[in-house]
């Protein structure tokens, strides 16, 4: 099994140090970076920064005869599933576009077969300037993605086109262009190691899920009285987001099925919004199958029967309304005996008290493989778990019980989503 592999062209502008943590957010994702520099980038960025966080040799000289006879320029460019140029100075373009191979960088680029993607960054007028758009134009005829920069501040006082996009967007560029199909999924990246020297331990949070599809439940739901009434309750939505966020950053395709809740969608994730239980079972079963599926939201266990078309008004005699409560379907346990049960179902159990004892009778009456158990009491201090920052979870699977101690939902996250990458 086999990572996915870039090859990271990085051309000297200003930009270039942005490059360190597009590394970074793609070795997280499970993606094994190559990295070559231009003598220019080399101004801004040290190979030394880059060799530590690619945990590879840092290319750079053409005429390196170590380099050549070791790993040629053909190689570097065989050996990767997508070259990435970033940042792409308006030099490079316009070598690229002209067909230049006057050094390693833009040797590789004429030589490859590989798909490009391109990122530029420059001054608002070097990127307006025909020269340059007539280059892009040229590389957009040759086959080369480009992704178009950011206007904003730039370096140099302006305002403008021409800024680096988020390394963050960048990085999902890239995870997009890499399609799943053409590489096989891996549990753990492939560590390229470099023999000539000695490298730096690396960052090893990230476990990955690239190739998985992770649906994840969150927030509540919302079951009408009325056009303008409902029955809900007080899930904010931020644990089931937190995790989605955490399995998109581990390179997972993730479907995210939210209950109404003013969060914003997290970054590289499919976002499907629904208001009520049966909405949420409807667009869990359309998401299926899932590798795994992870049900935070706080399901109403109600909807009531029969909800009034027009708004319910009191006419004044004192008779109050009856409501008649129906049962809402059990998502979890639906999906605990599907015929398409994603391979590790996790719940979510919000008790406020005998916690524990709860939630392991939950895990076997639900069919789940784990259950994630919280108390919800509302403390006195703050808002608790429902809406609150942080979150003390014990987590119940079919070898017993462990208790995490009280983090924030961020990291509550992060390592679930290990737990579920080292489980699938
Ligand atoms: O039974 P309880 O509501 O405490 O169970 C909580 C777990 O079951 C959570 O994972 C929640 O998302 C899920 N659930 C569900 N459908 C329901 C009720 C709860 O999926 N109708």
């Amino acid at each position: 099994m086999t990572s996915p592999r870039i090859l990271l062209i990085i051309s000297g502008g200003i930009a270039a140090y942005k490059s360190l943590e597009l590394v970074r957010l793609l070795r997280r994702r499970g993606v094994a970076v190559r990295a070559v520099l231009t003598d220019s980038a080399k101004e801004f960025v040290t190979p030394l920064s880059l060799g530590v966080l690619t945990e590879d040799h840092v290319y750079g000289a053409m005429f390196d005869l170590k380099e050549e006879r070791e790993i040629g320029h053909i190689q570097l460019s065989r050996q990767a599933d997508l070259i990435v140029v970033c940042p792409a100075t308006a030099n490079l373009l316009a070598r690229m576009a002209g067909g230049l191979a006057d050094d390693l960088a833009s040797t590789i680029l004429l030589a490859t077969d590989k798909p490009v993607l391109a990122v530029p960054a420059m001054n608002v007028r070097m990127w307006h300037h025909a020269a340059t758009q007539r280059n892009l134009a040229q590389l957009r005829a040759d086959g080369i993605t480009i992704m178009e920069p950011d206007e904003g501040d730039m370096a140099c006082g302006e305002f403008g086109k021409g800024r680096l996009p988020d390394p963050e967007a960048i990085a999902e560029r890239i995870m997009a262009m890499l399609a799943p199909e053409v590489v096989t999924p891996t549990l753990a990246p492939q560590l390229l190691t470099d023999t000539s020297r000695t490298i730096v331990a690396p960052d090893r949070s990230g476990a990955t899920l690239y190739g998985r599809h992770i649906l994840v439940t969150a927030g509540p739901t919302h079951e009408p009285i009325d056009p303008v009434r409902f029955i809900g309750n007080r899930s904010s939505g931020l644990q089931g987001f937190a995790i989605a966020r955490a399995a998109a950053e581990a390179g997972a395709r993730v479907t995210l099925v939210s209950g109404p809740v003013s969060l914003p969608d997290p970054p590289g994730v499919r976002r499907v919004n629904v208001q009520t239980a049966r909405e949420m079972l409807a667009a869990v079963e359309d998401a299926l199958p899932a590798d795994a599926a992870i049900m935070v939201a706080a399901v109403a266990d109600w909807h009531v029967a029969d909800s009034a078309g027009q708004k319910i008004k009191k006419d004044g005699s004192g008779a109050t309304p009856t409501l008649t409560l129906v049962e809402n379907p059990d998502i979890l346990a639906t999906l605990g005996r599907h015929a398409r049960r994603p391979r590790l179902l996790v719940g979510f159990a919000a008790e406020t008290n005998d916690v524990v004892a709860h939630a392991v009778a939950k895990r076997v009456r639900k069919g789940a493989d784990w259950i994630v158990a919280n108390d919800v009491s509302v403390g006195e201090n703050g808002p608790g778990v429902m809406g609150g920052a942080d979150n003390a979870i014990h987590l119940i699977t079919s070898s017993g019980v462990e208790d995490w101690p009280l983090l924030p939902k961020e990291a509550v996250a992060r390592h679930l989503i290990e737990r579920i990458a080292d489980a699938l």
